[in-house]
């Protein structure tokens, strides 16, 4: 995939712990056990988008630093109890086998349970056997990760206070905006995701674009850079909570190109994986749309896809699939692209 296509979530990912931004409290103690080369167990947890995995990931390139690939492979284990087959005890085996590998070069070797609410009751119980049982502790942490503290077993919570309890906060908007200006700009100029010009577009009139894009963001820096990413490819500023891991806009501007496979690739994700709500995903399309600034589309054949999304809209009510619902989409910007390139070259023949 070319770094055109590529999340800017996924292309600015912090490696390092002062790579992250608010979190200062539980920043400091990372840094601490790091240090001290010694850690409890911990639990990250709060809403979506605040940087608990990427922080997770961030300690573990701290803590194993030194290590060469080999050794680094063998001290950490990541496993998404989100996932059918990790959510049960097959997985607490997998644990147990890593538990008995030796740590080479570390005091601990670190396991991170993503999603752990979504362990299975009987998952949990045997994994806090395992968390009292001293031997076991011996050369492992656990870092769980959830998004609901609730959610997760009272007994993994607290395991005795054998586990450290990090809330992760909203992030505050000026330390946001400051994020955006010195750090996020450079590195989309870097590599040449934004140029001058949308450059001198977020920064103008007191950054009043940036301003906006923070205070809709409800404290998520992943929601800022969502947002960010929309804005510069479409020029607007979605306000819905839809979260979407895949630029909507793309799976159309890829339709509108013919590429049918990459588009519906984008349509799947958007459907299976994000599980976005599609009538609220339609309206941001329309909104997209609905800007002049669209390169793919004569103004007539904007209008004829927007009246088509306001069509699939209602067809929500009769019932029918998101999946027919993208599938229809998708054929309408092919055949509309089509029509589009075909006036081009009419154009072209008689000037
Ligand atoms: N505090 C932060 N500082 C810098 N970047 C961040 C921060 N939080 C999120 N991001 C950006 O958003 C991306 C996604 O964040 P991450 O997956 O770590 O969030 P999360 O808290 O684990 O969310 P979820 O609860 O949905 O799993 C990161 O790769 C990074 O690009
Ligand atoms: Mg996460």
């Amino acid at each position: 995939m070319s770094k055109d296509n590529q999340q800017f979530t996924d292309l600015l990912i912090p490696r390092t712990i002062d790579g992250i931004i608010g979190q200062d409290v539980i920043k400091r103690k990372l840094r601490g056990y790091i240090t001290s080369k010694n850690m409890p167990h911990l639990v990250f947890y709060g809403q979506a988008g605040l940087g608990k995995t990427a922080l997770s990931e961030a300690l573990i390139s701290e803590w194993l630093k030194g290590l060469n690939p080999t050794e680094k492979e063998r001290c950490y284990l990541i496993i998404k109890a989100s996932t059918q087959k990790e959510r049960g005890i097959a997985v607490i085996n997998e644990y147990e086998r890593f538990c008995d590998l030796p740590s080479i070069g570390v005091p601990f070797k670190i396991c991170v349970w993503e999603e752990a609410d979504g362990l299975t009751s009987a998952a949990q119980k045997a994994l806090k056997d395992l968390l009292s049982n001293p031997l076991h502790s011996k050369n492992v942490r656990s870092i769980f990760i959830t998004n609901y503290i609730n959610k997760l077993s009272p007994e993994l919570r607290g395991s005795g206070g054998r586990c450290e309890l990090m809330p992760f906060k909203k992030v505050q908007e000026n330390v946001m905006l400051k994020w955006l200006l010195t750090s996020i700009i450079p590195a989309l100029m870097n590599l040449k995701l934004i140029n001058e010009e949308s450059r001198e577009k977020l920064i103008v009139n007191k950054a009043e674009v940036l301003v906006n894009i923070v205070k809709v963001s409800d404290g998520s820096p992943r929601a800022v850079l969502r947002k960010l990413q929309t804005y510069v490819q479409s020029g607007i500023i979605s306000s819905t909570d839809e979260e979407y891991t895949l630029n909507p806009f793309e799976m159309i501007s890829l339709a509108l190109k013919g590429k049918i496979g990459e588009s519906s690739r984008i349509a799947d994700k958007l459907i299976y994986s994000d599980g976005v709500n599609i009538y609220s995903l339609l309206n941001d399309l329309r909104k997209i749309v609905q800007k002049e600034d669209i390169k793919e589309l004569r103004n007539i054949y904007k209008g004829e896809l927007l009246m088509y999304l306001k069509d699939l809209q209602s067809s929500i009510f009769l019932g029918v699939s998101d999946e027919m619902i993208l599938s229809g989409l998708i054929g309408k910007c092919v055949v509309l692209g089509t029509m589009n390139n075909e006036d081009k070259l009419k154009h072209k023949e008689v000037s």
